[in-house]
Protein backbone atom coordinates (compact mmCIF):
# COMPACT_ATOMS: atom_id res chain seq x y z
CA UNK A 1 0.00 0.00 0.00
CA UNK A 2 1.55 3.35 -1.37
CA UNK A 3 0.01 5.44 1.48
CA UNK A 4 1.21 3.08 4.39
CA UNK A 5 2.91 4.48 7.18
CA UNK A 6 6.65 3.56 6.53
CA UNK A 7 6.89 2.10 10.25
CA UNK A 8 3.83 0.06 9.85
CA UNK A 9 5.13 -1.28 6.34
CA UNK A 10 8.84 -2.19 7.74
CA UNK A 11 6.81 -4.11 10.44
CA UNK A 12 5.12 -5.96 7.75
CA UNK A 13 8.53 -7.02 6.63
CA UNK A 14 9.34 -4.68 4.20
CA UNK A 15 12.85 -2.84 2.99
CA UNK A 16 13.16 0.56 2.47
CA UNK A 17 15.69 2.82 1.12
CA UNK A 18 15.18 5.12 3.58
CA UNK A 19 14.03 3.36 7.21
CA UNK A 20 11.66 5.38 9.51
CA UNK A 21 13.36 6.87 12.00
CA UNK A 22 12.05 7.28 15.66
CA UNK A 23 14.26 7.52 19.07
CA UNK A 24 14.11 5.86 22.65
CA UNK A 25 12.98 8.74 25.23
CA UNK A 26 12.27 10.49 22.28
CA UNK A 27 9.88 12.74 24.26
CA UNK A 28 12.44 14.29 27.08
CA UNK A 29 14.61 16.41 29.22
CA UNK A 30 16.83 17.34 25.89
CA UNK A 31 14.05 19.00 24.69
CA UNK A 32 13.22 23.11 26.44
CA UNK A 33 9.72 22.61 24.88
CA UNK A 34 9.97 19.30 26.90
CA UNK A 35 11.00 21.10 30.15
CA UNK A 36 8.74 24.01 30.35
CA UNK A 37 5.70 21.48 30.09
CA UNK A 38 7.23 19.50 32.78
CA UNK A 39 8.15 22.09 34.96
CA UNK A 40 4.20 22.78 35.50
CA UNK A 41 3.71 19.54 37.25
CA UNK A 42 5.81 18.68 40.24
CA UNK A 43 5.29 15.12 40.73
CA UNK A 44 6.78 12.71 37.25
CA UNK A 45 3.67 10.56 37.62
CA UNK A 46 1.49 12.94 37.91
CA UNK A 47 2.98 14.73 35.12
CA UNK A 48 2.21 11.15 33.04
CA UNK A 49 -1.21 10.95 34.26
CA UNK A 50 -2.26 14.05 33.06
CA UNK A 51 -3.15 13.30 29.78
CA UNK A 52 -3.40 16.73 28.31
CA UNK A 53 0.15 17.36 29.03
CA UNK A 54 1.66 13.69 28.37
CA UNK A 55 -0.20 14.26 24.90
CA UNK A 56 1.48 17.73 24.15
CA UNK A 57 4.45 16.05 24.87
CA UNK A 58 4.26 12.72 22.84
CA UNK A 59 3.84 15.06 19.88
CA UNK A 60 6.67 17.80 20.88
CA UNK A 61 9.46 15.46 18.84
CA UNK A 62 6.87 14.97 15.57
CA UNK A 63 6.75 18.49 15.59
CA UNK A 64 10.35 19.63 15.43
CA UNK A 65 11.63 16.14 14.22
CA UNK A 66 8.96 14.66 12.07
CA UNK A 67 9.78 11.72 13.31
CA UNK A 68 8.06 8.45 11.53
CA UNK A 69 6.84 7.40 14.86
CA UNK A 70 5.42 8.91 18.07
CA UNK A 71 5.65 6.94 21.12
CA UNK A 72 3.18 7.57 23.90
CA UNK A 73 4.51 9.29 26.99
CA UNK A 74 4.22 7.41 29.81
CA UNK A 75 6.43 5.10 32.13
CA UNK A 76 6.84 1.91 32.40
CA UNK A 77 6.62 1.81 35.96
CA UNK A 78 2.85 3.05 35.69
CA UNK A 79 1.96 -0.64 36.21
CA UNK A 80 3.41 -1.53 39.71
CA UNK A 81 1.54 1.90 40.75
CA UNK A 82 -1.57 0.32 39.23
CA UNK A 83 -0.59 -2.17 42.09
CA UNK A 84 -0.74 -0.34 44.60
CA UNK A 85 2.93 -0.03 44.78
CA UNK A 86 3.18 3.55 44.68
CA UNK A 87 5.76 4.48 42.90
CA UNK A 88 7.65 8.24 43.38
CA UNK A 89 10.65 9.88 41.47
CA UNK A 90 13.01 12.16 43.22
CA UNK A 91 14.81 14.46 40.84
CA UNK A 92 17.98 13.34 39.95
CA UNK A 93 17.53 10.10 41.70
CA UNK A 94 15.27 8.22 39.94
CA UNK A 95 12.74 6.20 40.87
CA UNK A 96 11.16 4.94 44.29
CA UNK A 97 9.36 2.28 45.49
CA UNK A 98 8.53 0.26 48.90
CA UNK A 99 11.34 -2.29 48.05
CA UNK A 100 9.86 -6.02 48.30
CA UNK A 101 12.29 -7.87 50.20
CA UNK A 102 10.35 -11.32 50.95
CA UNK A 103 7.47 -13.36 49.63
CA UNK A 104 5.35 -12.18 52.34
CA UNK A 105 5.90 -8.41 51.28
CA UNK A 106 5.33 -9.61 47.27
CA UNK A 107 1.85 -11.32 48.60
CA UNK A 108 1.28 -8.54 49.72
CA UNK A 109 0.86 -6.37 46.90
CA UNK A 110 -2.63 -5.61 45.30
CA UNK A 111 -4.46 -6.39 42.44
CA UNK A 112 -3.86 -4.58 38.76
CA UNK A 113 -6.24 -2.16 38.46
CA UNK A 114 -6.82 -0.63 34.89
CA UNK A 115 -8.40 2.00 36.25
CA UNK A 116 -5.72 3.33 37.79
CA UNK A 117 -4.47 4.46 34.37
CA UNK A 118 -7.42 5.53 32.49
CA UNK A 119 -5.48 8.79 32.18
CA UNK A 120 -2.90 6.91 29.89
CA UNK A 121 -5.49 5.76 27.82
CA UNK A 122 -6.94 9.39 27.74
CA UNK A 123 -3.48 10.80 26.33
CA UNK A 124 -3.78 7.83 23.61
CA UNK A 125 -7.23 9.30 22.73
CA UNK A 126 -5.78 12.68 22.05
CA UNK A 127 -3.23 11.63 20.60
CA UNK A 128 -4.20 9.75 17.99
CA UNK A 129 -6.88 12.59 16.67
CA UNK A 130 -3.92 15.22 16.47
CA UNK A 131 -1.29 12.70 15.14
CA UNK A 132 -0.17 13.86 11.25
CA UNK A 133 -0.96 10.95 8.67
CA UNK A 134 2.13 9.46 7.81
CA UNK A 135 3.21 8.86 11.42
CA UNK A 136 2.76 5.72 13.45
CA UNK A 137 1.71 5.50 17.02
CA UNK A 138 3.46 3.13 19.71
CA UNK A 139 2.33 2.06 23.24
CA UNK A 140 4.79 0.40 25.27
CA UNK A 141 5.11 -1.60 28.39
CA UNK A 142 8.17 -2.64 30.24
CA UNK A 143 8.96 -6.49 30.00
CA UNK A 144 8.52 -7.99 33.47
CA UNK A 145 11.89 -8.50 34.51
CA UNK A 146 13.05 -4.85 34.45
CA UNK A 147 9.63 -4.19 35.96
CA UNK A 148 10.34 -6.46 38.69
CA UNK A 149 13.61 -5.21 39.12
CA UNK A 150 12.54 -2.35 40.25
CA UNK A 151 9.84 -3.87 42.51
CA UNK A 152 11.90 -5.81 44.49
CA UNK A 153 15.02 -3.53 44.79
CA UNK A 154 12.90 -0.29 45.05
CA UNK A 155 14.96 1.93 42.73
CA UNK A 156 17.68 1.95 40.25
CA UNK A 157 20.68 -0.41 40.57
CA UNK A 158 23.42 -1.09 38.48
CA UNK A 159 23.02 -5.32 38.09
CA UNK A 160 19.58 -5.78 39.83
CA UNK A 161 21.04 -7.93 42.24
CA UNK A 162 18.39 -7.37 44.76
CA UNK A 163 15.80 -8.99 42.07
CA UNK A 164 18.33 -11.46 41.20
CA UNK A 165 18.98 -12.92 44.68
CA UNK A 166 15.10 -13.01 45.17
CA UNK A 167 15.19 -15.20 42.13
CA UNK A 168 17.58 -17.60 43.22
CA UNK A 169 16.58 -17.41 46.86
CA UNK A 170 12.92 -17.23 46.25
CA UNK A 171 12.09 -19.27 42.62
CA UNK A 172 8.14 -19.57 43.32
CA UNK A 173 7.38 -16.11 44.94
CA UNK A 174 9.73 -14.70 41.76
CA UNK A 175 7.64 -16.80 39.44
CA UNK A 176 4.11 -14.92 40.63
CA UNK A 177 5.49 -11.61 41.00
CA UNK A 178 6.61 -12.24 36.98
CA UNK A 179 3.11 -14.28 36.32
CA UNK A 180 1.20 -11.16 37.52
CA UNK A 181 3.33 -8.59 35.89
CA UNK A 182 2.33 -10.58 32.57
CA UNK A 183 -0.97 -10.79 32.82
CA UNK A 184 -0.92 -7.27 33.47
CA UNK A 185 1.13 -6.27 30.87
CA UNK A 186 -1.25 -7.70 28.29
CA UNK A 187 -4.15 -6.12 29.39
CA UNK A 188 -2.37 -2.89 30.09
CA UNK A 189 -1.14 -2.96 26.22
CA UNK A 190 -4.32 -4.76 24.18
CA UNK A 191 -6.29 -1.72 26.26
CA UNK A 192 -3.36 0.57 24.66
CA UNK A 193 -4.57 -0.81 21.58
CA UNK A 194 -7.81 -0.53 22.01
CA UNK A 195 -7.74 3.67 22.64
CA UNK A 196 -5.44 3.63 19.61
CA UNK A 197 -1.83 3.17 19.54
CA UNK A 198 -0.92 0.93 16.18
CA UNK A 199 2.27 -0.84 17.73
CA UNK A 200 3.33 -1.87 21.23
CA UNK A 201 6.92 -2.13 22.09
CA UNK A 202 8.31 -4.12 25.19
CA UNK A 203 11.20 -2.45 27.23
CA UNK A 204 13.45 -5.07 28.60
CA UNK A 205 16.28 -2.82 29.78
CA UNK A 206 17.78 -5.47 32.31
CA UNK A 207 18.22 -8.43 30.71
CA UNK A 208 21.57 -8.44 29.77
CA UNK A 209 23.00 -8.78 33.51
CA UNK A 210 20.96 -12.78 33.24
CA UNK A 211 22.87 -15.75 33.24
CA UNK A 212 21.71 -17.57 30.35
CA UNK A 213 19.65 -20.00 31.95
CA UNK A 214 17.85 -17.13 34.06
CA UNK A 215 17.64 -15.40 30.62
CA UNK A 216 15.24 -17.80 28.70
CA UNK A 217 13.29 -18.10 32.09
CA UNK A 218 12.84 -14.05 33.56
CA UNK A 219 13.32 -12.64 29.86
CA UNK A 220 12.24 -14.44 26.91
CA UNK A 221 9.30 -16.59 28.05
CA UNK A 222 7.65 -14.20 30.07
CA UNK A 223 7.90 -12.02 26.99
CA UNK A 224 6.85 -14.66 24.35
CA UNK A 225 4.18 -14.93 26.86
CA UNK A 226 3.00 -11.34 26.40
CA UNK A 227 2.91 -11.18 22.91
CA UNK A 228 1.19 -14.02 22.97
CA UNK A 229 -1.03 -12.82 24.60
CA UNK A 230 -1.77 -9.42 23.21
CA UNK A 231 -1.69 -10.95 19.91
CA UNK A 232 -4.76 -13.65 21.17
CA UNK A 233 -6.60 -10.16 21.57
CA UNK A 234 -5.29 -8.38 18.82
CA UNK A 235 -3.46 -10.72 15.74
CA UNK A 236 -3.41 -7.52 13.44
CA UNK A 237 -1.37 -5.16 16.07
CA UNK A 238 2.82 -5.36 15.62
CA UNK A 239 5.23 -5.99 18.81
CA UNK A 240 8.45 -4.57 18.95
CA UNK A 241 10.81 -6.09 21.49
CA UNK A 242 13.14 -4.39 22.95
CA UNK A 243 15.70 -7.06 24.93
CA UNK A 244 18.76 -4.42 25.69
CA UNK A 245 21.82 -7.28 26.05
CA UNK A 246 20.19 -9.76 24.58
CA UNK A 247 23.59 -10.62 22.83
CA UNK A 248 24.11 -14.08 21.83
CA UNK A 249 20.45 -14.80 22.56
CA UNK A 250 18.98 -12.14 19.40
CA UNK A 251 18.75 -15.23 17.30
CA UNK A 252 17.10 -17.78 18.98
CA UNK A 253 14.87 -14.95 20.38
CA UNK A 254 13.62 -14.32 17.12
CA UNK A 255 12.62 -17.86 16.29
CA UNK A 256 10.79 -18.07 19.69
CA UNK A 257 9.50 -14.66 20.86
CA UNK A 258 6.38 -14.05 17.93
CA UNK A 259 7.51 -10.67 17.78
CA UNK A 260 7.17 -8.68 15.05
CA UNK A 261 10.15 -6.97 15.13
CA UNK A 262 13.42 -6.64 17.37
CA UNK A 263 15.39 -3.85 19.21
CA UNK A 264 19.12 -4.24 19.11
CA UNK A 265 21.35 -2.08 21.59
CA UNK A 266 24.49 -0.18 20.78
CA UNK A 267 26.66 -3.01 21.53
CA UNK A 268 25.54 -5.62 18.93
CA UNK A 269 27.88 -5.42 15.89
CA UNK A 270 24.75 -5.11 13.34
CA UNK A 271 26.31 -6.86 10.60
CA UNK A 272 26.05 -10.04 12.94
CA UNK A 273 22.78 -9.39 13.79
CA UNK A 274 21.87 -8.93 10.04
CA UNK A 275 23.80 -12.39 9.46
CA UNK A 276 22.40 -14.48 12.43
CA UNK A 277 18.85 -13.85 11.80
CA UNK A 278 16.35 -14.58 9.09
CA UNK A 279 16.58 -12.09 6.36
CA UNK A 280 12.99 -10.99 6.69
CA UNK A 281 12.64 -10.43 9.87
CA UNK A 282 13.06 -6.65 11.11
CA UNK A 283 15.52 -4.96 13.26
CA UNK A 284 15.43 -1.99 14.89
CA UNK A 285 18.47 0.16 15.60
CA UNK A 286 21.04 0.45 17.05
CA UNK A 287 22.74 4.02 17.00
CA UNK A 288 24.78 4.47 20.48
CA UNK A 289 23.36 7.65 22.31
CA UNK A 290 26.77 8.77 23.05
CA UNK A 291 27.31 9.76 19.50
CA UNK A 292 24.54 11.55 19.33
CA UNK A 293 25.74 13.63 22.00
CA UNK A 294 29.22 13.98 20.23
CA UNK A 295 27.86 14.46 16.72
CA UNK A 296 29.71 16.15 13.80
CA UNK A 297 31.79 13.65 11.74
CA UNK A 298 31.82 10.75 13.84
CA UNK A 299 27.86 10.98 13.83
CA UNK A 300 27.62 11.27 10.28
CA UNK A 301 30.18 7.97 10.01
CA UNK A 302 27.81 6.06 12.42
CA UNK A 303 24.70 6.61 10.68
CA UNK A 304 26.21 5.64 7.53
CA UNK A 305 27.51 2.62 8.82
CA UNK A 306 24.75 1.57 10.30
CA UNK A 307 22.31 2.62 7.21
CA UNK A 308 25.32 0.59 4.85
CA UNK A 309 24.50 -2.78 7.67
CA UNK A 310 21.08 -3.10 7.47
CA UNK A 311 20.93 -2.06 3.87
CA UNK A 312 18.25 -4.53 2.10
CA UNK A 313 17.08 -5.40 5.17
CA UNK A 314 13.84 -4.12 7.14
CA UNK A 315 14.89 -2.05 9.19
CA UNK A 316 13.69 0.91 11.85
CA UNK A 317 16.50 3.29 12.48
CA UNK A 318 16.62 3.94 16.29
CA UNK A 319 19.01 4.79 19.13
CA UNK A 320 20.59 1.65 20.84
CA UNK A 321 19.08 2.60 24.14
CA UNK A 322 17.36 5.73 25.27
CA UNK A 323 18.58 9.75 24.23
CA UNK A 324 20.55 10.82 26.54
CA UNK A 325 19.51 14.39 27.96
CA UNK A 326 22.93 16.31 27.39
CA UNK A 327 21.74 15.73 23.48
CA UNK A 328 22.23 19.16 21.38
CA UNK A 329 19.01 19.54 19.14
CA UNK A 330 21.28 20.56 15.84
CA UNK A 331 22.58 16.78 16.52
CA UNK A 332 19.03 15.32 16.29
CA UNK A 333 18.29 17.37 13.05
CA UNK A 334 21.47 16.41 11.92
CA UNK A 335 20.94 12.76 12.19
CA UNK A 336 17.03 12.89 10.31
CA UNK A 337 18.98 14.86 7.64
CA UNK A 338 21.49 12.06 7.41
CA UNK A 339 19.28 9.06 7.28
CA UNK A 340 16.26 11.02 5.17
CA UNK A 341 19.21 11.45 2.68
CA UNK A 342 17.96 9.72 -0.04
CA UNK A 343 14.80 11.21 0.25
O1 LIG B 1 10.31 7.14 24.86
C1 LIG B 1 9.58 8.09 25.20
O2 LIG B 1 9.79 9.28 24.87
C2 LIG B 1 8.32 7.77 25.98
C3 LIG B 1 8.40 7.87 27.40
C4 LIG B 1 9.23 6.94 28.26
C5 LIG B 1 9.76 7.36 29.51
N1 LIG B 1 10.30 6.28 30.12
C6 LIG B 1 9.68 8.74 30.03
C7 LIG B 1 10.53 9.15 31.16
C8 LIG B 1 9.54 5.58 28.11
C9 LIG B 1 9.28 4.64 26.94
C10 LIG B 1 10.21 5.18 29.31
C11 LIG B 1 10.66 3.79 29.55
C12 LIG B 1 11.41 3.46 30.76
N2 LIG B 1 11.26 4.00 32.01
C13 LIG B 1 12.36 2.43 30.85
C14 LIG B 1 12.75 1.49 29.72
C15 LIG B 1 13.63 2.12 28.71
C16 LIG B 1 15.02 2.47 29.17
O3 LIG B 1 15.34 3.66 29.02
O4 LIG B 1 15.73 1.60 29.62
C17 LIG B 1 12.84 2.40 32.18
C18 LIG B 1 13.90 1.46 32.72
C19 LIG B 1 12.11 3.40 32.90
C20 LIG B 1 12.20 3.72 34.36
C21 LIG B 1 12.59 5.11 34.60
N3 LIG B 1 11.81 6.22 34.32
C22 LIG B 1 13.81 5.57 35.14
C23 LIG B 1 14.97 4.67 35.56
C24 LIG B 1 13.73 6.96 35.19
C25 LIG B 1 14.73 7.90 35.84
C26 LIG B 1 15.94 8.05 35.01
C27 LIG B 1 15.87 9.31 34.24
O5 LIG B 1 16.09 9.28 33.02
O6 LIG B 1 15.63 10.35 34.90
C28 LIG B 1 12.50 7.36 34.64
C29 LIG B 1 11.98 8.74 34.50
C30 LIG B 1 11.55 9.17 33.15
N4 LIG B 1 10.76 8.44 32.30
C31 LIG B 1 11.83 10.42 32.54
C32 LIG B 1 11.19 10.42 31.29
C33 LIG B 1 11.15 11.52 30.27
C34 LIG B 1 12.62 11.56 33.18
C35 LIG B 1 11.89 12.17 34.32
C36 LIG B 1 11.52 13.64 34.19
O7 LIG B 1 11.27 14.17 33.07
O8 LIG B 1 11.42 14.28 35.24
Amino acid sequence: MADEKALLSVLRREARSVPPLWLMRQAGRYLPEYRDVRATTKSFLDFCYSPRKAADVTLQPIRRFHFDAAILFSDILVVPDAMGQRVSFESGAGPRLEPLETPEQAQRLGEFKIEHLSPVLETIDLVKTALPSDVAFIGFCGAPFTVVSYMIAGQGTPDQAPARLFAYRYPDAFAQLIDRVVEASIDYLARQIEAGVEVVQIFDSWAGVLPANEFQRWSAEPVRRIVEGVKARHPQTPVIAFIRGADAHLPKLTQTIGADAYGIDTALDPAWAVAQTEPNVPLQGNLDPLVLVAGGEALDREVDSILAAFKGRPHIFNLGHGILQQTPIENVERLVARVRRGT
